[in-house]
């Protein structure tokens, strides 16, 4: 078992080629986060403990891959090295034992990245950083399951991960600034754009998008306007490449609604009490895209936009 004086010194920077970080889940931002990491060149372990996953993870990320061969950013040769560097792993144990960054990804649910966590605490090198791409839970509680609070972390990529530049890095309450800057060092490496936030509820991503989706969506329930016309607004009004409700249903609409009541929770403000129709939908099991219906309705091979029947 690693001592806590032994896991709060830090290890040397994470180098390029070489460096060794798990990735724990293989879901949409797992198997992107692993696949950015491979390509800059850093062995990965791919950890997630349904081995239907992994599979279906190494399948994305070839998928993904050619496509930026057949766009020509990357060459066969450099698509067949970075999946040579991911390995997939079942047991989370064995896949932090040589890491020097872990970065965790797994389902959204707060007990189980305490449980993770606490697990990752005990098989990872001393010295290693722990990182959460949560979108919402706080940084400052997960560390506090550990041992080493000052080296744990959010480092959170956004969705698809190889083609949005953003990593929003999150301090938890006791993060060294050593780590922060490791990490910030590290997001340049993989040719992202960091910025650096404190640990309140939704950080900064969320706390501002997801009022302005649960207001879109009290809208349509006031009946202010229909769905076409919100998203309408607010693509040719604000130059956003996707509509309020469009982009609820591509987060997930069972997503947005937890990460509002983690905002009502968190500040105590009726203002982030989420919508009753966006509640109202998630019982009834309209996700939306991972559904097949939202606010709009998906239809495998299909790229039409299609007005769920709900609303018109
Ligand atoms: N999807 C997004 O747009 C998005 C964007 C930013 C951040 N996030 C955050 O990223 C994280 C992952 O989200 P996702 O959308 O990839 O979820 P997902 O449901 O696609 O994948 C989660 C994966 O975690 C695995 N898992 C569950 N328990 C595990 C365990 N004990 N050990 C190892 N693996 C385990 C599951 O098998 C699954 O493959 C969440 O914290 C989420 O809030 C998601």
């Amino acid at each position: 078992m690693n001592s806590t004086t032994n896991n709060n010194k830090l290890r040397p920077p994470l180098g390029g080629q070489g460096g060794f970080v798990s990735v724990i889940g293989a879901g949409t931002m797992g198997n992107g986060i692993a696949h950015v990491f491979a390509q800059a060149g850093f062995l990965v372990n791919l950890v997630d403990v349904n081995p239907a996953q992994l599979e279906k993870a190494i399948a994305t990320i070839g998928k993904n891959l050619d496509r930026q061969v057949a766009k020509a950013t990357i060459s066969e040769e450099q698509k067949k090295a970075a999946l040579a560097n991911i390995t997939t792993v079942s047991d989370i144990t064995t896949g932090v034992e040589n890491a020097q960054l872990v970065i965790e990804a797994a389902t959204e649910n707060t007990e189980l990245k305490l449980k993770i966590f606490k697990q990752i605490d005990e098989a990872a090198p001393a010295g290693c950083i722990l990182a959460t791409n949560t979108s919402s839970i706080s940084i400052t509680k997960i560390a506090a399951v550990t041992k080493r609070p000052e080296l744990v972390i959010g480092m959170h990529f956004m969705n698809p991960v190889p083609v949005m530049k953003l990593v929003e890095v999150i301090n938890g309450y006791a993060t060294k600034k050593e780590v922060t800057d490791s990490i910030v060092e590290l997001s340049k490496q993989l040719g992202k754009i960091p910025c650096v936030v404190n640990d309140y509820p939704g950080f900064i991503a969320n706390r501002i998008l997801m009022p302005m989706i649960n207001e879109a969506i009290y809208s349509l329930y006031e009946s202010v306007a229909g769905v076409e016309e919100i998203d309408t607004v607010m693509k040719l009004g604000m130059a956003h490449p996707m509509g309020p409700l469009q982009l609820a249903d591509f987060i997930g609409l069972d997503v947005c609604l937890s990460i509002l009541k983690v905002l009502q929770d968190g500040f105590g403000n009726p203002k982030y009490a989420p919508c009753p129709l966006l509640v109202n939908m998630v019982m009834a099991g309209k996700l939306g895209v991972k559904s097949g219906e939202g606010f709009y309705v998906y239809t495998a091979g299909s790229k039409e936009l299609v007005v769920s029947t709900s609303f018109k």
